[in-house]
């Protein structure tokens, strides 16, 4: 999807799971390990619904060299009708028996990936980080169909007259993905404080200050997946870059010193209401501003908005 400037805003796709073969990626990893020992390499992995399964994969990348995991539950094409990938991590009993499959054998840490197509992502998150997940990453793409053909009247994308959902992903993304974040990063400083449990952040990354609002919201780390595909593996120097502006900016040495720093001015529809009940109140005793919603002209109403809103 292209905004009216030409830019990509959000991206569809209906990719299923690798077709490289297991060896071949197993190979690469211990290439990678051979050659960057000093870096952390983490497999993806996604299995189907059986415990024999998972442990040989779980064994396989362990003797491959691989630093830790990370279980994708949240594919949302990812072959629903063999349980795996999203459908897995919309059924929380599966996700229990799973997680604790591989973090009862894997002997490095193990994240395991949520899907946002489910009515709270803090339930599956939960689920996860009791049965021994080491932390969570969010967001997996957002089910999709980009658009209908008004001449053909067929969805697309278009495969031989048909469509499936696929997954929604960039820049469009980012406001869920932050939301989403937040909302789990606030389930693990309420229910497991000081535990080490960590999350990492990821949807609609373009910049490294796109990066800084998933750390403010509470993630400890972030991925970039479309933003690399479109822009190339240079823009991760770009975004350390910008990162690193930001924390200058504010006086930030580490991650440390800014993560979830914002999180805590979230609040409920509720008490924003009070605030600016309580805020209009202060502005009527010094005349500024609005008194109440009758003080709205039509002329005046985004600059009384922004009044209500900016600060
Ligand atoms: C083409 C494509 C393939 C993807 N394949 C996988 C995958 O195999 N496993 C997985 O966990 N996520 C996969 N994702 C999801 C991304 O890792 C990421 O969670 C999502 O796209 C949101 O981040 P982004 O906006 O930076 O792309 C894929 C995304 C895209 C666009």
């Amino acid at each position: 999807m292209k905004s009216n400037s030409g830019e990509v805003i959000g991206w569809e796709n209906i990719e299923l799971i690798s077709d490289r073969p297991l060896e071949t990626m197993l190979e690469d990893f211990v290439r990678l390990k051979r050659e960057y020992p000093d870096h952390i390499l983490i497999a993806s992995i996604m299995e189907e619904y059986n415990k024999e399964s998972w442990i040989k994969l779980v064994d396989m990348c362990e003797q491959a060299g691989v630093d830790g995991f990370e279980i994708n539950f949240s594919c949302p094409h990812g072959m629903p009708e063999r349980k795996m990938g999203m459908a897995m991590g919309q059924d929380c009993e599966l996700l229990a028996e799973v997680t604790e499959w591989v973090c009862d054998h894997a002997r490095i840490p193990v994240w395991s990936k949520m899907t946002p197509n489910i009515t709270d992502i803090t339930m599956p998150s939960r689920v996860c980080l009791q049965a021994g997940s080491d932390g969570i990453a969010a967001i997996n793409t957002i089910q999709s169909i980009s658009a209908v053909d008004l001449d053909t009247l067929r969805p697309q994308p278009c495969v031989e007259g048909m469509t499936t959902y696929g997954g929604y992903s960039s820049t469009a993304v980012k406001p869920i993905a932050l939301a989403r974040v937040a909302s789990i990063a606030g389930l693990i400083r309420d229910e497991y404080p000081g535990q080490g449990k960590s999350l990492s952040g990821i949807g609609g990354i373009n910049t490294g200050y796109d990066a800084a609002e998933f750390i403010l919201l509470g993630a400890d780390t972030v991925q970039i997946c479309s933003g690399v595909m479109m822009h190339g593996y240079g823009m991760v120097g770009e975004c350390r870059s910008q990162l690193s502006e930001f924390m200058g900016r504010h006086g930030f040495t580490s991650l440390a010193d800014f993560k979830g720093m914002s999180l805590p001015y979230i609040t409920t529809h509720t008490e924003l209401v009070r605030l600016q009940r309580e805020a209009i109140e202060e502005k009527k005793k010094a005349k500024v501003g609005l008194g109440n919603d009758d003080a709205w002209s039509g002329d005046d109403f985004v600059k009384q908005s922004d009044s209500m809103v900016s600060n």
